[in-house]
């Protein structure tokens, strides 16, 4: 267990800044995110921060200890990729005792830990078997034991999940989590999934183009996102293009005249949650008629495309309280909160 600072860490490959300056504290125990789009940085970081990458730049930090340049078995940490990286002529057991190997430890401590760490992720049973007779919620479980299997300060797991079904990877992000309480361990996770982020995660950190845009809880990123790019990668949102044209006051390109958060004069997005426009409603800041474009039927949920201008639509989630739902063509009134919207400066 440990704590894990990341300092001004950076990767050039030639010209290109894979990451540029990443400054990270990470508690010991807690659960961290990383959120970003494809080539943003995060599997570098994570790389460096398990000596598999050299940095260009900066230091790693893990338990008050510089291990910048220590090779990936002098630095304690377990890392799970997407693809598993299982090797397939092993058996369970030999993939999750491969680890501790590397580490020269005695056979008889090995055997141990290794059926310590099958027995956290419920895969005692499997030991002798190979992995092409697993599942991939099961391979994957075993490239988690052999992570944990070398009693890891620090636990790297880049998009661990991404190659199981939907269902599966709700019960296995799950079990991550708890089996991550119960050890203590110090984790940083790589998602592109929002929801399993919001999920798991104690703090999230958005990144984009090698740097760090937020560090914050779910409600920080979701309620006071720090830039435009921050807004529209974390949960969804409508951006009307416009201008501030007075305190709290915004005009779209469409004309409409709407209540705001405050923002810098000039030109400006607005960003809209969808389930924070309303039908009806009194005492709302906006008010205004829109007529219904498109209409999705999630369930638990009504997603609704309407038309506000020309020039300006949004989506707007409701409730599916069971009564009728709004239909395409319908004529409606649309309100909603000044707070509801955020300004973004161009
Ligand atoms: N070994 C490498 N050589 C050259 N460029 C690389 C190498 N590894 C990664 N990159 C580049 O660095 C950027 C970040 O990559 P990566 O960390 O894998 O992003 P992510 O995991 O967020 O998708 C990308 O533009 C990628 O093409
Ligand atoms: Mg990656």
């Amino acid at each position: 267990m440990a704590r894990l600072e990341l300092i001004d860490l950076s990767k050039r490959y030639g010209e290109h800044a894979a990451v540029a300056g990443v400054t990270l504290d990470v508690a010991d125990g807690e659960f961290l995110v990383l959120l970003g789009p494809s080539g943003c940085g995060k599997t570098t970081t994570l790389r460096m921060i398990a000596g598999l990458v050299e940095p260009s730049d900066g230091r790693t930090q893990i338990g008050g200890t510089d291990v910048t340049y220590l090779p990936p078995w002098r630095r304690n940490t377990g890392m799970v990729f997407q693809s598993y990286a299982l090797f397939p002529h092993m058996t369970v057991a030999e993939n999750v005792a491969f680890g501790l190997e590397m580490r020269k430890l005695a056979k008889a401590e090995i055997e141990v830990r290794a059926r310590e760490a099958l027995r956290l992720v419920r895969l005692e049973a499997f030991a002798g078997r190979l992995p092409r007779q697993l599942s991939g919620g099961q391979q994957q479980r075993v490239a988690l034991a052999r992570a944990l299997a070398i009693r890891p300060d620090v636990l790297l797991l880049d998009e661990p999940l991404s190659n199981l079904d939907a269902k599966l990877r709700e019960e296995v992000r799950i079990e991550i989590r708890e089996l991550q309480g119960q050890l203590g361990l110090t984790t940083i996770m790589v998602t592109h999934d929002q929801e399993e982020a919001l999920t798991v995660a104690d703090r999230l950190v958005v990144m984009a183009e090698g740097e760090i845009r937020q560090i914050g809880s779910q409600r920080d990123l979701y309620e006071r996102p720090a830039d435009r790019f921050v807004a529209g990668f974390v949960g969804r949102s409508t951006f009307l293009d416009g201008r501030v044209t007075g305190p709290g006051e915004f005009e779209t390109a469409g004309g409409l005249q709407l209540k705001c958060r405050d923002g810098a004069p000039g030109a400006a997005a607005l960003v809209l949650r969808p389930e924070r426009l309303h039908l009806g409603g009194a005492n709302m800041d906006n008010r205004v008629p829109g007529k219904v474009e498109f209409v999705s039927y999630l369930g638990p949920v009504l997603e609704l495309h309407v038309r506000l201008s020309p020039a300006d639509r949004v989506l707007v989630q409701l409730p599916n309280r069971g009564d009728a739902a709004p239909a395409v063509g319908d004529e409606i009134e649309l309100t909603w909160h000044r707070d509801a919207g955020m300004v973004f400066a161009e």
